[in-house]
């Protein structure tokens, strides 16, 4: 169970980006992914998500290759993504725009509600925002809304990217908070956070990636050791 991928291999541009990388994302895990400008984050989390076609490898779903499968069953799959570049829509509310990916995937207005309501548990902040535009909004702020829509599909799995960066204190420790609260509201949810410098995810994660030219090696906070999972020396 779980996702699972397997020898993955993705060039751009005529560059290899991600090597042979072979990890595991659990369900019920928070999964840090750190490296540096230019590592292959982004890339690892399009390659996921089904937006970059990996060269070989497989993205193995409960033993499913999913890897097969084009982009926009991603959310069908339970697959939530908040890009680097989260995109609000200004000419809608806050609340249209969380709804949205539920609105075009065609699920029900109960369920939207159920799930909103879930959601919102978790990130009681953004309650009284719901009816603003999505004009009206901070960058922070907008962040917050992203987190939100990206659970909205996500049920199994939401992919952050550098949801940390440029948040102001207050606001980066309110979105560590809603990310701890989701732990205990949403217990089977992987979440997937990218981040160049570790020191802003405030140890919410429960297992860090580390990425390097390519390479993904895995740390285990609770087994506190380092542990090669990828790479040439398997
Ligand atoms: N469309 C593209 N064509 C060619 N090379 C690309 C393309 N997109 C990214 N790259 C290269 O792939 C590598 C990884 O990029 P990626 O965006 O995944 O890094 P990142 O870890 O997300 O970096 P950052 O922290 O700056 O967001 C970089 O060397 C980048 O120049
Ligand atoms: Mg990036």
């Amino acid at each position: 169970m779980g996702l699972h991928i397997e020898s993955m291999r993705v060039a751009l541009g005529g560059n290899v980006v991600l090597r042979d990388v072979s990890i595991s994302l659990p369900q019920g895990d928070t999964v840090a992914v750190v490296g540096c400008n230019g590592a292959g984050k982004t890339t690892l989390l399009r390659s996921i998500m089904g937006l970059v076609k990996p060269v070989s490898g497989r993205l193995l779903l409960d033993g499913r290759n999913i890897g097969e499968e084009p982009a926009y069953l991603r959310a069908a799959a339970g697959f939530g993504y908040a890009p680097e570049d989260r995109v609000i829509f200004p000419a809608l509310t806050v609340a249209q725009n969380i709804a949205l990916p539920c609105d075009v995937q065609g699920v029900s207005r109960r369920e939207i509600a159920r799930r909103a309501e879930a959601v919102l548990a978790a990130m009681p902040q953004l309650k009284p925002m719901l009816q603003r535009s999505g004009a009206a909004l901070s960058g922070g702020q907008g962040k917050m809304v992203a987190l939100a829509r990206a659970l909205m599909v996500g049920t199994r799995y939401v992919l952050l990217d550098e949801p940390f960066q440029g948040l102001a204190p207050v606001l980066a420790r309110q979105y560590g908070d809603a990310l701890r609260a989701l732990r205990e509201s949403h217990p089977q949810l992987c979440v997937v956070i990218t981040e160049s410098n570790a020191s802003l995810l405030d140890g919410v994660q429960s297992l860090t990636l580390f990425i390097e030219r390519g390479y993904v090696t895995a740390d285990r906070a609770s087994a506190g050791h380092r542990r090669e999972i990828s790479g040439e020396g398997e």
